[in-house]
């Protein structure tokens, strides 16, 4: 390891990534909170210089304009949505990948298919909610963006942005009401990286934890789920949503990439611990501990297994193959001697490096056009 970053403990808190224990003892504490408060410590800055300096930057706000929709009236709302049904087609398919044999010799052992179901909608509903918190996350993160980029060109990109975040809001909260009758409180592992990035003073650190590494990962699960589920409102939203969000990942690309380029070792070491942390709390996420909790599962006893569950780990993989090429662009991955290389290959996900980067990509995504993920 270069002797320059620090180590695990200082950057995850703890010094194995999967010390099950340590993460399961970061919980939700406070799942009746309705205000959550976040220090924001950057500047917020004004440019007078209204030249047009990054033209592929102003391709993209002048994407932003004519990809605008309504979710009020482009969605078909009135879709019925029979839960049992569509969790029964879809679970095998993306209900964690869970396998039940895998299971056997814990108190799972002994589920039937009725259990199987409701864990299967609460797994849902969950995934959705986590979704929807994200999302505000991007909301409140592409507004900070707006205020302290100091581009002229970044900050109207942005401002495309926070409308687009707004709708993103709007759909995931109608769809888990409407449709799956109520969500879930944030998890505490998405929490703290959403507070960690508002809460950095400097600006690029903004975009690398929204737009690269939580709306990379994002970009993928929708990907994942539009892919595999049937239910026609779901899907349709989900491709919507990602007409955006690839949009979104591009514009963090493209401009970090400028950025970055002109970093010192030192400054890109930041960079990296960071994407790495955010990489950690991101997968320690997905474990979805509250749901097991919910359906009277102590987590401990599961999560080993889910972790070494093939058809999970799959999964699990695919979430990172939008960051680690995109990180790859950004000259993330092998400055200072590859260090977060090494951290991806240590989470088996470095085999995305050489797949497509968002930048070039984004295109594929606008409505209209077929997408194969
Ligand atoms: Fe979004
Ligand atoms: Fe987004």
């Amino acid at each position: 390891m270069s002797s320059t970053h620090a180590d695990n403990e200082t950057i995850i808190g703890r010094d194995e990534i999967d010390n099950i224990e340590a993460i399961l003892s970061i919980t939700n504490t406070d799942v009746d909170e309705v205000e959550h408060i976040v220090k924001d410590n950057s500047d917020a800055i004004f440019t007078w210089d209204y030249t047009l300096a990054r033209p592929q930057l102003r391709k993209l706000y002048e994407k932003a304009k004519v990809g605008q929709w309504n979710a009020t009236t482009d969605l078909p709302w009135d879709t019925e949505v029979e839960l049992d049904e569509v969790v029964t087609r879809d679970q095998a398919a993306f209900s964690a990948g869970l396998s039940p044999d895998h299971y056997d010799g814990t108190v799972v052992e002994k589920w039937g298919d009725k259990e199987w179901l409701e864990f299967g909608i609460d797994q849902r509903r969950w995934t959705l909610s986590q979704f929807l918190h994200g999302e505000q996350g991007a909301l409140l993160c592409t507004a900070k963006i707006t205020e302290t980029v100091p581009w002229y060109d970044a900050k109207l990109y942005a401002a495309t942005q926070v409308v687009d975040e707004a709708r993103h809001v709007e759909v995931f909260n109608r769809y888990i009401e409407e449709k799956l009758g109520g969500g879930f409180q944030v998890n505490a592992h998405l929490r703290m990286l959403l507070d960690d990035i508002i809460n950095d003073s400097r600006w690029d650190m903004t975009y690398l934890g929204m737009q690269v590494m939580v709306e990379g990962l994002a970009l993928a699960a929708f990907g994942f789920m539009h892919q595999m589920t049937e239910e026609p409102l779901l899907k349709q939203m989900l491709r919507y949503v990602m007409s955006d969000e690839a949009r979104h990942v591009a514009f963090g690309v493209l401009s970090l990439r400028e950025v970055y380029e002109g970093m010192t070792d030192a400054e890109m070491k930041d960079r990296q611990e960071f994407a790495f942390e955010a990489a950690v709390r991101m997968r320690d996420r997905f474990l979805s501990q509250e749901v097991w909790e919910k359906h009277g599962v102590n987590p401990r006893d599961v999560v080993p297994l889910i972790l070494r569950d093939p058809t999970r780990e799959l999964f699990q993989q695919m979430l990172f193959s939008k960051i680690v090429p995109n990180c790859k662009k950004l000259g993330l991955l092998d400055r200072n001697e590859s260090w977060l290389r090494r951290r991806f290959e240590e989470m088996g996900v470095i085999q995305f490096e050489d797949w497509e980067d968002t930048g070039s990509e984004y295109i594929k995504f606008e409505l209209g056009a077929e997408i194969s993920n």
